[in-house]
């Protein structure tokens, strides 16, 4: 069978899971055969010969089974990382952390020539390998309490060249940091509610990546008092879109010289600065 007739036979069994398809299906065949869209589309009469493990891989899809999980990768930042189950997808929310972290750093680089950078669960390290490629002076120690997200997270950080920068350490919050010389604390925690239902596919990643305890915020709150506690000027956090009230209000205890919440791209509240006061 040509390509183009097999694109045509397994699109159906991923109409259910995709609004793309046929373009999933051709994502599939491109990872079987390790090639790009360019030559697929210009041998769309060739024979495809690759039919058994292409209906295993669509099957796979069909349950719902993440893509990335399958092709062992995602864009970020518009780089590639290497993904793996167990581990959270990146997803695109997240490149508005980055944003804002550079906000933050081009103020401090103004009084410090190396900036010093703490993560607190990395996961795939996309956040700590994304900043040590776009800040030239940083140091990043980048924790986890998933030693596969930490091995993964080390592999991105050779991929990109940039595992000179950043330190990889297994450690609950701050538990294994006793560094002092913080300037920034970035995070993406579990901020999910422990009884929300998840969507079917997000079911196949951890759940440890993902609920931060019966609220949802508990994590957060937690990472807020360690952050406040350790004398660390900035913070910036993911949370959850109905998580602003009760932040705003939590926050109010705190000595701080400003904060602000951001929005993500479906203008959902979605993170927070804080500037503790020095
Ligand atoms: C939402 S994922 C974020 C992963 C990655 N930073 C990203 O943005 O794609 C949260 C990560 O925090 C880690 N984590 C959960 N609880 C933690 C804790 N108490 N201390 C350190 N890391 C934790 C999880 O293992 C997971 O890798």
């Amino acid at each position: 069978m040509t390509i183009k007739d097999t694109i045509r036979k397994y699109t159906y069994d991923l109409k259910f899971v995709t609004h793309i398809p046929a373009k999933e299906v051709e994502i599939l065949m491109m990872y079987l055969l390790e090639k790009n869209t360019i030559w697929l589309h210009l041998n769309y009469n060739k024979e495809f010969e690759k039919q058994k493990e292409l209906e295993k891989l669509v099957k796979k899809r069909a349950t719902n089974y993440p893509m990335e999980y399958i092709i062992k990768k995602a864009s970020f930042y518009g780089e590639v990382f290497i993904v793996q189950e167990g581990v959270l997808i990146p997803r695109p929310e997240t490149e508005l952390l980055i944003d804002n972290a550079l906000e933050i750093i081009k103020s401090i680089k103004d009084k410090k020539e190396t900036i010093n950078i703490i993560e607190i669960g990395t996961g795939s390290g996309i956040i700590s390998v994304m900043l040590a490629l776009l800040i030239e002076n940083i140091k990043i120690i980048a924790v986890d309490i998933n030693e596969k997200a930490l091995d993964l997270a080390k592999k991105n950080a050779i991929k990109h060249g940039v595992e000179e920068k950043i330190e990889f350490r297994l450690s609950d919050l701050y538990e294994n940091v006793d560094e002092s010389n913080i300037d920034l604390t970035i995070s993406n925690p579990p901020y999910i509610a422990d009884d929300y239902e998840l969507p079917t596919n997000v079911k196949f990643e951890p759940s440890n990546a993902l609920f931060g305890g019966s609220l949802g915020d508990e994590l957060l709150k937690e990472i807020i008092d360690q952050t406040n506690e350790r004398n660390i000027e900035y913070l910036l956090c993911e949370m959850g879109y109905d998580q602003k009230k009760p932040l705003s209000a939590y926050l109010e205890k705190f000595d701080i010289n400003s904060f602000s919440f951001y929005q993500d791209y479906e203008k959902f509240d979605r993170g927070f600065t804080i500037q503790f006061k020095k």
